[in-house]
């Protein structure tokens, strides 16, 4: 049931604040801002020596901006691969003892196989997955679930920063065990985490505003989605998002690849979307932004108080979201993206819960 929303997606959307309330609810003890693992799938993290993550998609983006955590805050080495890419890669294992998939479904072909392939090669194997009665689920040595509920648009929404949101608070957990985190330090990440459901009601409130931009995103034959650390695989999902149901051709780069190949892109009729708040690389993917503009590209900015204020672009079409601490950015700054690939498919008159050629869950490789 859509109650009153459009879309099975838009309601998806809206469901955020809620689902992930519920999926921080099963990583932290709130009363006193303790992250603990779900029982019984409890992990010693100081015995990892290396892990390797895999999955396909937007579950994929999800575990590459998994991969920024565990490193950042639980000093994890980490190894990320696709799903069809790791399973057939025969990637000598070495020194890598823990396997992590991250799954809506459960059911993905590929993702399935290289658990096997993981477990088959001895490591330890952990799924972060949506559907608990699923084949992945069944089959994984340790399951963190994510509490999105069912997810009926085919274009993955709330089960993406739900999967982030797992993501983060498990690295935190992990980096306390590691000794990389202090006390202090697991209070000050668990209670940023715990602003998640606010700040993303509070995105929310951007909806007419990005509904405009939509309008003359419609009109694009192109875009360019740009971000980096921990915003690089949000321009991937942005741009997937966008192609899956505006059929737009998008790519997501690094913003440092920028002058590598994709800048000869640029012209007058290339939007570019960069997600930039004002942290440690803000400075950085300014000067990305000043190089589009010199060259006639429109800049869509999704950035902060504080990179708004920063002034670096004249003629940039911002949407301002509110400051935050870093770890909730990718969690809070995917949900302009999504709302843009909605509106823009919704101005296009597409078939947003049914895009064409798409399955919702792809049980063949
Ligand atoms: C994108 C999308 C797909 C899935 C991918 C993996 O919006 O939904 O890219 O993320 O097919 O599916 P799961 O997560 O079910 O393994």
């Amino acid at each position: 049931d859509k109650g009153n929303f459009r879309h099975f997606m838009q309601k998806e959307i809206y469901e955020q604040p809620d689902v992930i309330s519920h999926t921080l609810s099963s990583f932290f003890d709130m009363a006193n801002g303790r992250t603990r693992l779900p029982r019984g799938q409890e992990v010693d993290f100081s015995k990892i020596n290396r892990m390797v993550l895999s999955a396909c998609g937007t579950g994929y983006y999800a575990a590459l901006t998994g991969r920024y955590y565990l490193e950042r805050y639980a000093r994890i080495p980490c190894d990320i691969d696709v799903a069809s890419e790791f399973r057939y890669r025969e990637s000598p294992l070495s020194g890598v003892d823990f396997a992590l998939f991250v799954s809506q479904s459960g059911e993905t072909a590929d993702t399935l196989a290289s658990l096997r392939h993981a477990k088959a090669e001895g490591l330890t194997t952990a799924a972060v997955v949506n559907v608990d009665e699923s084949t992945i689920a069944r089959e994984a040595d340790i399951v963190w679930p994510t509490l999105a509920g069912p997810e009926i648009g085919v274009a993955s929404t709330k089960a993406f920063t739900c999967q982030l949101t797992a993501l983060a608070a498990l690295s935190v957990a992990a980096g306390v065990q590691r000794g990389v985190l202090s006390r202090d330090d697991e209070l000050t990440l668990a209670k940023a985490l715990s602003e998640a459901p606010r700040l993303t009601n509070a995105v929310l409130k951007l909806d007419s505003l990005i509904e405009r931009l939509a309008h003359d995103m419609a009109t694009k034959r192109h875009a360019l989605f740009l971000g980096r650390g921990f915003n690089y695989p949000l321009a991937l999902e942005g741009a997937l998002k966008l192609k899956e149901i505006s059929y737009i051709h998008a790519e997501g780069y690094a913003a440092g690849e920028l002058k590598h190949g994709p800048i000869a892109l640029i012209d007058d009729t290339m939007p570019v979307v960069v997600i930039a708040p004002y942290d440690r690389v803000f400075e950085k993917t300014a000067s990305n932004m000043q190089e589009v503009a010199a060259r006639g590209g429109r800049i869509i900015l999704v950035t902060d108080e504080r990179g708004a204020a920063s002034g670096v672009v004249k003629d940039a079409e911002l949407i301002v979201l509110p400051d935050m601490p870093e770890i909730l950015m990718p969690i809070v700054y995917a949900l302009p993206l999504q709302l843009l690939a909605y509106h823009t498919a919704v101005h296009m008159g597409t078939d947003v819960d049914q895009p064409r050629n798409l399955a919702k869950s792809v049980t063949v490789e």
